[in-house]
């Protein structure tokens, strides 16, 4: 072991490798600070300096004799030091001939699992501590299971201590078979249990003499053969908005950490949830102008245009945005104290921002205690532009606050990004539309009458309304005019909202004609999109569409409720055919002229088409 140090070139003949990323879990006492200090001693990394602080130090504070106490390489953190613990999530490079390595420390004791939680988002591996004495415990549980639901497809299980056990190799394979048993089903790819003695060096670099039934690969070697992650550069670009940097009115720069991708000036951004778009003007790193940016980057980027962007808003390609939405599926592993309650308020804070949210378990009947994993979802106040964790492990992450203790209570990763749809369940109909139809004698459907303001809708739907009745037809006529005072109240003429009225009115539709009636709605409906969403809620025969057609002269000039002289006067802003559009209907199943026919032969005209179709 001794002559392992030498086996690594120097710190300076460190070529261009590949990168592994992996994560260190243990607990307090499983010897985590010793192994890590000593495998970034035998790999050369430590530099003669530091060795002789190492040397002084392990006499004053050194909890192994005269020998080096390589935990003590792990410093900087003086409350580590002094209360024996690991306090937050330390980053360390190491490297070998054949690979550069990012080792993420994180702490093994109970309440900071949520450091480790960090730690692992963007990780390839794990290196699991167990202790050969005490074997697999309920901690070691915890962190496999946390290790998997942050995405790591690769454990290695490092049984350390192997010299107190007197390098014992039942010891070991017990520890190794009980392992496997425990993550069977947490789906990794590789699970690699490998009996190390970090104090004594075994098995680290090379493999020890102690342990010569063990014919595994060492520490290192089974590191170097593991696969690498995708890197963040090779997704696209997002940067979730930490400030907005306005020293003066001139300037305004959106700060942030690229969380994947790549930037350069000139691309066409859009600002999510919000969809306003801008071209990147400027990139600044530091106090550098730079023309492109990518992952793990911290910049200031500056907008040609005015647009508005807030702190937590992402800022992504035009043409590949994150999804916005107000329910996000998660998988959560549940750390509080106190049981799930699904009445308290939390707060999820997830990439750069802090939000009010509501947890639901898929499972409503599971009470979710501490370790425990559970699916569900989280209901925010408004959409948030969020990317699922398999494709943006840095935004796709969370971890969940209780708003009245301010603790961490879960931490969690974001599985599906959908519409508040997918989460509703639909009642099956008790009785079918053809259960209905059967009791009404007829079909049902919806005849949609569209034309200008003043072309005759009303009027050629009551006389449609009259002549079915007359026929023993079960009806409903939804007018535009009269839907605004009552469901439709809240919507003015907008694009927007005419849109909304339109599908409105087409969703009731659609529950009077699977009801077995036949509903007649007259409404401008100026859209043709607007009117074949309709149109798509239905089967192919529920649907008519009748242009009741007249010329805006006409219309003009019968104006029965006086509204184009007002809007002519500029009194009615956006009216249709005067100051908004109308689009004749492409494919209309049934036009009727009204300056050519009467309200009741139009109705007629209605009436046989449905005959036609054999709605009758
Ligand atoms: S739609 O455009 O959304 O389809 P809808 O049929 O519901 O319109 O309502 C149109 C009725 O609203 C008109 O018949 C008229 O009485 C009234 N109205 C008031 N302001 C306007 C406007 N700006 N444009 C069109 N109709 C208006």
């Amino acid at each position: 072991m001794d002559g392992a140090a030498t086996a690594f070139p120097p710190q300076g003949q460190r070529a261009e490798r590949d990168l592994l990323r992996f994560l260190t879990c243990g607990s307090v006492d499983d010897g985590k600070s010793t192994l890590i200090g000593r495998l970034l001693f035998e790999t050369g990394q430590v530099p003669e300096d530091q060795l002789a602080t190492l040397e002084r130090d392990s006499r004053r504070f050194g909890t192994d004799g005269a020998n080096l106490d390589y935990a003590l390489l792990l410093d900087g953190l003086e409350a580590e030091r002094e209360q024996g613990i690991t306090i937050d999530v330390a980053y360390r490079y190491m490297s070998t001939p054949r690979r550069s390595f990012i080792v993420a420390d994180t702490p093994g004791h109970e309440q900071y699992t949520r450091n480790m939680a960090t730690g692992a988002s963007t990780c390839d591996a794990a290196v699991v501590l167990a202790d050969a004495v005490k074997g697999v415990t309920a901690q070691t549980a915890r962190h496999s299971r946390i290790v998997a639901l942050f995405g790591i497809r690769h454990v290695i299980l490092a049984v350390n201590k192997i010299d107190l056990v007197a390098d014992d190799p039942s010891a070991f394979e017990r520890i190794r078979d009980a392992y496997a048993e425990l993550v069977a089903d947490l789906g990794f790819r590789s699970v690699t249990a490998i009996p190390v003695s970090a104090r004594r060096g075994d098995n680290l670099t090379a493999r020890s003499a102690a342990t010569p039934w063990y014919d595994g690969p060492s520490l290192i070697e089974a590191l170097e053969d593991l696969p690498v992650a995708e890197t963040g550069v090779a997704r696209s670009f997002r940067l979730s908005v930490q400030y907005v940097n306005r020293p003066h009115a001139d300037f305004r720069g959106y700060a942030g950490t690229i969380a994947s991708g790549e930037v350069r000036v000139g691309d066409a951004l859009a600002v999510c949830p919000g969809g306003q778009t801008a071209t990147l003007a400027r990139i600044l790193s530091g106090d550098r102008e730079v023309s492109t940016a990518c992952a793990g980057d911290a910049v200031t980027l500056v907008l040609a245009e005015a647009v508005d962007v807030a702190r937590g808003d992402v800022l992504a390609p035009v043409d590949d945005r994150p999804a916005a939405s107000d329910h996000l599926d998660v998988r959560l592993l549940w750390m509080g104290e106190q049981p799930f309650d699904p009445g308290r308020r939390y707060q999820v804070k997830l990439g750069a921002r802090t939000l009010p949210a509501r947890l639901t378990l898929a499972d409503a009947m599971a009470a979710l205690t501490p370790n425990e994993l559970a699916d569900g979802w989280l209901t925010l106040p408004s959409p948030a532009a969020v990317d699922p964790f398999r494709q943006d492990p840095t935004q796709g992450a969370f971890v969940l606050i209780d708003r009245a203790s301010g603790f961490t209570v879960a931490a969690g990763v974001v599985t599906g990004v959908s519409g508040q749809a997918a989460h509703i369940h639909q009642s099956p109909a008790a009785v079918s539309r053809e259960a209905h139809e059967r009791l009404s004698g007829h079909r049902g459907g919806v005849v949609w009458l569209t034309g200008l303001s003043g072309a005759g809708k009303s009027t050629v739907a009551q006389a449609l309304q009259q002549s079915l009745h007359g026929r023993g037809c079960r009806t409903v006529l939804l007018d535009g005019d009269n839907l605004r005072h009552g469901l439709n109240r809240d919507l003015g003429f907008s694009d927007a909202d005419r849109t909304e009225n339109v599908r409105r009115t087409g969703e009731a539709a659609r529950l009077f004609a699977d009801t077995g009636v036949i509903a007649i709605c007259a409404l401008i409906s100026p859209r043709q999109a607007d009117r074949d969403a309709v149109r798509a809620l239905f089967d192919d025969e529920g649907f008519v569409e009748v242009f009741v057609e007249a010329s805006l002269e006409s219309c003009r000039a019968r104006d029965p409720k006086g509204l184009y002289a007002r809007a002519s006067a500029g009194m009615i802003a956006d009216f249709t055919g005067v100051a908004a559009p109308y689009e004749t209907p492409t494919a209309p199943d049934l036009t009727v002229a009204t300056e050519q026919l009467s309200p009741s032969l139009a109705a007629d005209a209605v009436r046989c088409l449905l005959e036609e179709r054999g709605w009758l």
